[in-house]
């Protein structure tokens, strides 16, 4: 693996200092910092080929187009999809589980019909379903956690009946970090015939993703989580089931034949990409998975799995500390609670030593009441970390607990 200190280099904002105080960046779950080819290739389309894409024969527009869909095919092989025509560009994994809820539920979704999610979704992977289920008269169904944050499947494999419609689940809990036994999940939803959606949010990033290995329906995911560009996301879907289902946006690009009386709709996968598409940001994303992929995605996934290590071993020997997320698979996120001290509190002494962690709930309320708190404060890590930040975020915390012992 490319050497710590160049790595740093890439990224231009882990050079800068906050108060005066070296940069301490641990909020990644919540956005990743970009290296400065991703900042440069969308610097490039704006400065040398900016054009409407699909929509104009001069040159600067076949540009546009032929680079943003040569991001597409970039995304399909990145993931391992098996054709471009399966890949949507989104405004990122909120609008591509909306969109899914939204299409999903007006084809096949009729009252009495069950969705299954799992306890530790993040918001973006229940309300969408919440809001079509109240459509359509359908209902969610929750997989329960134990203590240290993992699913139960056997009651998973309980819920699963001829009810059920769809299973919604995230790689990866944004809060605890647990990572789902996805193998076990679809499999059990495919012998019910039950498609299942993986929403990837915080998964993509940490090691590699291969659709068709996992055998799963629908992928999802941010650009800006992968180190890509903010506004930009990625729906996967079989080919199978996009090509069923209906828009989920109707506007310029995604038609064929449009009268008063009737439209017909664009081929895959342009029947989903609805207006202008944000194609500066999709050139920035392929960016971002060249460059992922030249560190290495094994190499970045066992970095992050030695710093996950280093971090609980140091913060577990902090008295009063308590570590919410205890699975033996986890990504490189820590949520944890210091006792009689609140989340905000502890997250803004830690912000003025140029600390950067995100406190509150993390947009997973759920997750939060199974554990009767109000919220936690989390470090999410990733490969440009380092050991010694992680030592710095231990004299962070003790300088808290001095401040309120
Ligand atoms: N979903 C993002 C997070 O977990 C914003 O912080």
């Amino acid at each position: 693996m490319k050497d710590i200190a160049d790595i740093r280099a890439d990224f231009p904002i882990l050079k800068r200092e906050v108060y005066n105080k070296p940069l301490v960046y641990f909020d990644n779950g919540a956005t990743t910092q970009k290296p400065q080819c991703v900042l440069d290739a969308v610097d490039e389309v704006y400065k040398s080929y900016n054009g409407n894409i699909h929509r104009g024969v001069h040159f600067l527009s076949d540009m546009s187009s032929e680079a943003y869909e040569q991001s597409r095919e970039k995304v399909r092989s990145f993931i391992n999809a098996s054709k471009s025509q399966e890949i949507v560009f989104t405004s990122g994994t909120t609008g591509s589980i909306n969109g899914i809820a939204f299409s999903f539920g007006e084809s096949y979704i009729n009252k009495g019909d069950e969705i299954i999610l799992s306890r530790l979704e993040h918001h973006a992977n229940i309300v969408p379903w919440q809001m079509m289920c109240e459509r359509k008269g359908a209902v969610l169904r929750v997989i329960p956690i134990n203590d240290k944050g993992e699913i139960i499947l056997e009651e998973y494999y309980k819920l699963l009946s001829s009810k059920t419609k769809l299973v919604s689940v995230t790689q990866a809990s944004n809060a605890l970090g647990t990572i789902l036994p996805l193998r076990e999940i679809i499999a059990a939803a495919h012998s019910a015939n039950v498609p299942v959606l993986v929403d990837g949010a915080q998964g993509i990033q940490h090691g590699i993703v291969d659709v068709n290995a996992m055998d799963v329906d629908f992928y999802v995911f941010s650009g800006h989580k992968i180190y890509g560009p903010n506004g930009i996301g990625v729906l996967y879907g079989k080919e199978k089931w996009l090509a069923e289902l209906g828009p989920f946006q109707g506007g310029g690009d995604m038609v064929d034949k449009v009268t008063f009386e009737k439209t017909t709709y664009n081929e895959l996968p342009f029947k989903f990409e609805a207006g202008t598409m944000n194609y500066p940001a999709a050139i920035g994303l392929a960016k971002a998975l060249d460059y992922v992929s030249d560190i290495g995605r094994e190499d970045i996934a066992s970095r992050e799995k030695e710093l996950l290590s280093y971090a609980t071993d140091r913060l577990a020997d902090i008295k009063d500390l308590r570590i919410f997320g205890t699975s033996d698979h986890k990504i490189s996120t820590i949520s944890f609670h210091l006792k009689n001290i609140h989340q905000y509190d502890t997250g803004m002494i830690l912000d003025k030593m140029g600390i950067a962690v995100r406190t509150g709930t993390h947009c997973a309320q759920p997750v939060m009441d199974r554990y009767g708190i109000d919220g936690t404060v989390r470090a999410s890590l990733c490969f440009y970390n380092t050991k010694e930040e992680i030592d710095f975020l231990v004299k962070g915390i003790e300088k808290v607990k001095s401040m309120f012992a």
